[in-house]
């Protein structure tokens, strides 16, 4: 089935026909849907609903189980950000992400000479206080309807009977074995006879199960104290990591209110900050709502100009202003206002692209101060869930802890280590996002519930660092100016611009020749991104009128659909 799929979307970059419409058919539902990275992941959330588990309950459990079957991404050892639409129109973002370990400091990642080194993107000192846990579990409190025991249940079903290794895992430990095998924990942990897992291969997650089995019977306590936090504790002593077991206890998911906007007349919900992904998501659509995209053509010189002139405008403002709320003001009114973007399409030229140097961030006199996965889910009540979870890098820090069986993340790089300096996404950041004990770093994290009259038609999300406001961005664009389905939108090869560095990356045979020639001479700089670098989407549209429900599976990931 996967394969097919991947066939398909292969035939359809060849023949694709540089125009709007939709070419193939999503997987489709009447009742409740799940659209994960993993098809065991998703099968546990499908298994949930027709037992009786809301969305939300479903949501939990998929995120569970994708920390088992998917362990270069999902995870405990992380975090992230969900967004939540009831269908009784209560809503709300859990922010799971990661904070800063109380001894952090914010020249911890410079060396003598002042530059960032990598200690911010692998090994003990990169992994920021994992919030995954704290966050599941209070989405299962605030809007769940089952037990802990239930929706963790499946996932310790899948640990205690190990994980068996596919292509893609094999592949993976491959690429990055030398990085995995320089910590004794996860060279212990993965190799046997000093060699990684291969493919069939299956690996014992005996710890894993354990650990997830104390989440299951105390909750949070089964992980931020007790035997589990005695386990990184101790794991970070030995490798001279920072965090401690204060980090871990004083560790909390927040509840925050879901950014709101609008584009073209629907309603959008996103994730507010520490992730810039809703403000730049927002801000990007206000400026193209000026803009007939839909007249100047999908994916034309005319279209393509105006919306990465947009997302250098929303990287800009990025930079500058944004961090972690709970830290800095920020002018998130204003940014995400439509007089703002009116300023803002001011400033764009019809024909050419505005250079770097000359893309500013806005000034507001009235402000007072200053490999990641995401998966959705539907029930049947029409109850949403959009989550995005990430340890940032494959396999975050590259470090398990031991006797947890889980990698901890490498967070911290999303800090910005030094005003100006590029992180590992070539992110610049400003004071605002600078590091502070207990801070959580900026993300570009944005699952997004799109809604029409009151009502869900879109559940979002991407991984891909800032590739994930771009393609979220083009999928609502997708659908609403082009008129596509869900698995054309999430298909469709995309492109990105995060102002700097000042470049229009593009997936192959996202460009006509004849586009990419109009975009070099309006004064574009173009790179192709290598297959299968633009972010992957797990996404979910409702048909408004008939209720169905319809998945768009990534095939930059081989995401599944599942549902009934
Ligand atoms: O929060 C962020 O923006 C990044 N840590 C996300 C990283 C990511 O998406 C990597 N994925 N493929």
């Amino acid at each position: 089935m996967i394969v097919q799929r991947t066939v398909l979307f292969f035939m359809i970059l060849i023949f694709l026909p540089l125009a709007a419409g939709s070419v193939e058919k999503p997987y489709r539902a009447k009742h409740a849907m799940v659209v994960s990275a993993d098809a065991r992941a998703s099968d546990v959330g499908v298994r949930i609903m027709r037992n009786g588990g809301n969305a939300v309950d479903a949501a939990v459990a998929v995120g569970f189980a994708l920390a088992v079957v998917f362990p270069e991404a999902g995870n405990v050892g992380g975090g992230g950000f969900m967004v939540i639409h009831m269908h009784d129109g209560r809503s709300a973002t859990i922010d799971f992400r990661e904070t800063a370990p109380a001894k952090s400091t914010a020249s911890m990642y410079l060396d003598s000479a002042g530059n960032p080194t990598d200690a911010s993107l692998e090994g003990y000192r990169s992994a920021g206080i994992p919030g995954t846990v704290a966050g599941l579990l209070k989405a299962l409190q605030m809007f769940g309807s089952m037990s802990r025991a239930r929706v963790i249940g499946p996932a310790i079903a899948l640990a205690k009977h190990g994980l068996l290794v596919n292509e893609r895992l094999a592949g993976l430990f491959q690429n990055y074995k030398d990085k995995l095998l320089l910590y004794a924990s996860t060279a212990r942990f993965l190799s046997s006879k000093g060699r990684l897992p291969q493919e069939g291969e299956t690996i014992k997650l005996n710890a894993l199960a354990a650990a997830l089995q104390r989440i299951a019977a105390t909750g949070c306590d089964g992980f931020y104290r007790g035997k589990t936090a005695q386990l990184i504790v101790k794991e970070m002593q030995q490798g001279g990591g920072i965090i401690t077991a204060g980090d871990l206890a004083r560790y909390a998911a927040l509840v925050r209110k879901p950014l709101g906007g609008s584009y073209r007349g629907y309603e959008i919900l996103t994730c507010p900050p520490p992730s810039s992904g809703g403000i730049c998501l927002l801000e990007a659509l206000n400026i193209l709502e000026g803009y007939d995209l839909s007249g100047f053509g999908y994916h034309s010189a005319k279209s393509i100009h105006f919306i990465a002139e947009a997302m250098k405008r929303a990287h800009a403002d990025r930079a500058h202003w944004l961090g972690d709320p709970d830290f800095v003001k920020m002018p998130v009114d204003q940014l995400i206002s439509k007089e703002y973007a009116m300023q803002r399409r001011k400033e764009i030229d019809s024909i050419r692209a505005t250079a770097q140097d000359d893309v500013l961030a806005g000034q507001f006199p009235t402000q007072e101060g200053n490999n990641t996965t995401n998966f959705s889910v539907i029930d049947a009540e029409g109850n949403v869930v959009a989550v995005t979870y990430t340890l940032n890098d494959l396999f975050g820090s590259k470090v398990i802890v031991d006797g947890g069986g889980f990698f901890l993340n490498d967070e911290m790089d999303d800090f910005s280590a030094k005003p100006g300096a590029p992180n590992t996404f070539g992110l610049i950041g400003a004071q605002a996002n600078a590091i502070e004990p207990n801070k959580r770093p900026l993300s570009s994290i944005v699952p997004t519930i799109v809604l029409k009259d009151g009502k869900p038609i879109l559940v979002l999300g991407a991984r891909g660092g800032p590739r994930i406001i771009s393609a979220v961005l083009q999928a609502i664009i997708d659908v609403v100016d082009y008129d596509m389905n869900i698995q054309d939108a999430v298909s469709m090869p995309r492109f990105h611009h995060q102002w700097t560095p000042d470049t229009l990356r593009y997936e192959q045979r996202a460009f006509s020749k004849e586009t990419l020639d109009a975009l070099m001479n309006a004064g574009y700089h173009c790179a192709e991104l290598p297959f299968p670098n633009a972010g992957a989407m797990e996404c979910i549209a409702i048909d408004p009128e008939t209720g169905i429900r319809y998945g768009g599976e990534d095939p930059r990931e081989g995401g599944v659909a599942a549902g009934y």
